[in-house]
């Protein structure tokens, strides 16, 4: 340790140095941040000692939950056999070969072609790149722009942070080139137009696309993104049918179909990936992180169909190449941690008892509807969304101002439970490794929570209608 930062604590160092990701900076510079020390299975300590019950498995990533040995043990050895090699042109390394085979195998249809980067945005600013080549390559260089969609989040690159349709990430950033993206209105069942139906509900959004491609004309558009569960813009489960009309319209105008399976891929709705096996549509391409080395290292991929990359594996002049990748595409000691992750998976049938197990995380939660501020209470398996709002029977949400998710976290807190506030809702994305007690625990925590953070806002005169 330098002189200059002797005697200073882990907490004021973070503080006074570290840039968090999503921060209100005049907040932390008094509060700073809880320092986590340990981690195991479901547990996450800090460095007070004190165990919390992790409900959000990190950020939506720690899938075969914390402090495996075999994951340390994978990492290790690869890092001793061989750490690094140039992955640009035809050097390659086993991880990264064994890791791709068993992608396509586990992907959807002809998904047998990956592309790798560092985590979740850079996966998905691959896609577009790779949809923008693949258009360039077929003589369509105007088939550029990209439909996206409202509440819709994909990363926080340049281009992530555009394609992300939550309006309060936009607030002080430029946008990128004007009209490149469009965003389609989010598939939200709980706010859906009064008088429609899902399957009305459905149609409404379907000629939303529909329309909209009218709009900019079919040989404008190069893709539509959408997560099959969207995450951080609230949990939404979208109406039934809703992916596979998007892809069938999208099919029928040549537009290609990212799927974003962040979050919803490897495990956390009980299926290696669900386009396919709950939602029965295959994405033209699919793009895939956190949870496919579980947040033990950083890791992202993009995978493409056979068709597209019939057309980017040729040269687009003679002797070119593919002109993108980075450093550490294919990482070794990535790929070989994500091989561990999936042996492991495997071995435990860890889908298998999420698609057990998840049913019964909702169930616990349903109590909480009860509840004088919960308006909603959704998503799929160990993926969940409690929205709170003000009054219960307008759906009205409490002004951010209020912090209201932000008020029912620190009381779990207090409580030893990590849960994960974003705007009015509460998030639940456990470890898939947790078990129907702890979905009791957290559920008899967030009742308690909730209850006494309704009580004092309904003395602060800021809960109406009940
Ligand atoms: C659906 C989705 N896509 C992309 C990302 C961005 O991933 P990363 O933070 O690894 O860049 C996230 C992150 O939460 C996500 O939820």
């Amino acid at each position: 340790m330098s002189t200059k930062h002797r005697d200073r604590s882990i907490w004021e160092m973070d503080r006074d140095h570290f840039i968090h990701p999503y921060t209100d900076f005049s907040v932390f510079a008094e509060e700073g941040s809880q320092v986590i020390r340990q981690a195991s299975g479901v547990t996450v300590t800090d460095d007070k000692g004190r165990d919390y019950l992790d409900t959000i498995a990190g950020l939506w990533c720690v899938n075969i939950g914390h402090g495996r040995e075999e994951m340390a043990d994978a990492i290790r050895e690869q890092v001793l056999q061989m750490q690094y090699d140039n992955p640009f042109g035809h050097s390659t390394n086993e991880p990264a070969a064994l890791l791709s085979a068993k992608l396509s195998e586990l992907a959807p249809g002809s998904l047998n072609h990956v592309f790798y980067s560092t985590g979740g945005s850079t996966a998905n600013d691959m896609a577009v790149r790779l949809a923008h080549f693949y258009f360039a390559q077929r003589g369509m260089p105007n088939k550029k722009k990209i439909l996206s969609r409202v509440d819709g989040y994909h990363g926080s690159t340049y281009f992530a942070a555009n394609l992300t349709g939550i309006h309060g990430t936009k607030i002080g950033f430029n946008r990128i080139a004007e009209d490149m993206i469009h965003h389609l209105s989010a598939a939200n069942l709980y706010r859906a137009p009064e008088g429609l139906d899902e399957s009305a509900y459905c149609d409404f959004l379907i000629e939303e696309l529909e329309h909209r491609i009218e709009q900019l004309g079919a040989d404008n558009i190069a893709a539509f993104i959408a997560e099959p569960v969207m995450g951080a813009g609230g949990v939404l489960v979208a109406p039934v049918d809703y992916h596979r009309r998007m892809k069938d319209v999208c099919a029928a105008n040549d537009i290609l179909f990212i799927a974003d399976e962040v979050v919803t891929g490897f495990g956390r709705l009980g299926e290696w990936f669900v386009s396919d096996r709950l939602y029965d549509y295959e994405p033209d391409i699919l793009v895939s992180a956190k949870g496919i080395s579980s947040g033990y290292i950083p890791l992202g991929a993009t995978l493409v169909s056979d068709r597209i990359y019939e057309e980017i594996a040729r040269p687009q002049v003679e002797g070119g190449s593919l002109s993108m990748g980075f450093t550490y595409s294919g990482h070794a000691v990535a790929c070989a941690a994500a091989l561990k992750n999936i042996e492991i998976m495997e071995r435990e049938d860890i889908c298998g008892h999420v698609r057990e197990n998840g049913p019964t995380l909702l169930r616990e939660l349903e109590v909480l509807r009860d509840l004088p501020i919960v308006g909603d209470v959704r998503g799929s398996h160990y993926m969940v969304g409690i929205e709170l709002v003000s009054n219960k029977q307008r759906k009205l949400g409490f002004d951010a101002v209020v912090g209201s998710a932000q008020r029912v976290f620190k009381r779990c807190l207090n409580r030893g439970v990590i849960v994960r506030p974003v705007g009015n809702v509460i998030v639940l994305s456990p470890p898939l490794v947790f078990q129907a007690e702890h979905c009791r625990q957290v559920a008899t925590t967030l009742y308690d929570s909730i209850s006494e953070t309704a009580a004092e806002l309904r003395v602060a005169g800021l809960v109406n209608g009940d």
